[in-house]
């Protein structure tokens, strides 16, 4: 059976990524294409309180601790979920992968090769056959989150710098990567997202 590919989503939050990956899954899945529609932190058992420990703010955690546990349920998302369906022939569409660990916690100051060695040990050195970068400012993530505070609580300096790691990212790897304005209407993001699917995997449509 031929492998499926992975296909993930990235970018700051409220990049309207999750949207995308979902008409993505719901597209493929119309072309009769078989798709898993997964999502990082926290599709796995043990994932799941995972999620729940790297979500809580009250909870004080060293950087390195939150690499560590993304790593984790990385790894067991890798392992329970997205291998078996990669073998099965399926498409995988992740609504953040690996990067996102590089982009946010490499903004926490952690060294970007030890994030990559932490990435390479919890994926088994599996990479996305391709990312797709919603591009949206630091500003717009304030506004679509409503919340004047924002700027404020540091948060916004932090976005800033991970934005920036995205937009490295994706000019270092620019095989894999493809970058969508975010700002744009989201009707004509999901054209832009398929159009860049269509060119980048032919098999599709044939
Ligand atoms: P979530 O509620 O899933 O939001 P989103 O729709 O933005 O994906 O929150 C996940 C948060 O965890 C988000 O702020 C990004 C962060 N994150 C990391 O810091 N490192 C990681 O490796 C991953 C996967 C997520």
């Amino acid at each position: 059976m031929k492998r499926g590919r992975l296909i993930s989503f990235e970018g700051i939050d409220r990049s309207g990524k999750s949207l995308q990956a979902k008409r993505l899954a719901d597209w493929l899945g119309e072309q009769g294409q078989p798709c898993l529609l997964t999502f990082e932190p926290g599709s796995s058992d043990i994932g799941k309180q995972l999620r729940k420990m790297l979500l809580d703010k009250e909870l004080v955690r060293q950087p390195l601790t939150c690499a560590l546990l993304f790593a984790a349920d990385r790894h067991e998302h890798v392992k329970s979920r997205i291998e078996p369906a990669l073998a099965a022939g399926k498409w995988v569409i992740c609504d953040r992968f690996r990067d996102s660990t590089l982009a946010y916690q490499g903004g926490q100051g952690i060294d970007e090769k030890i994030l990559e060695q932490l990435n390479d040990l919890a994926c088994e050195g599996l990479q996305p056959d391709l990312s797709l970068l919603m591009r949206i400012s630091p500003q717009t993530s304030l506004q679509r989150h409503g919340d004047n505070d924002y700027f404020e609580t540091g948060d916004c300096d932090y976005m800033q710098q991970v934005a920036a790691n995205y937009d490295r990212l994706a000019t270092s790897h620019q095989q894999r990567f493809a970058v969508l304005d975010g700002e744009q209407p989201p009707d004509l993001i999901t054209e832009l997202v398929r159009k860049t699917v269509i060119e980048r995997f032919n098999e599709i449509g044939k």
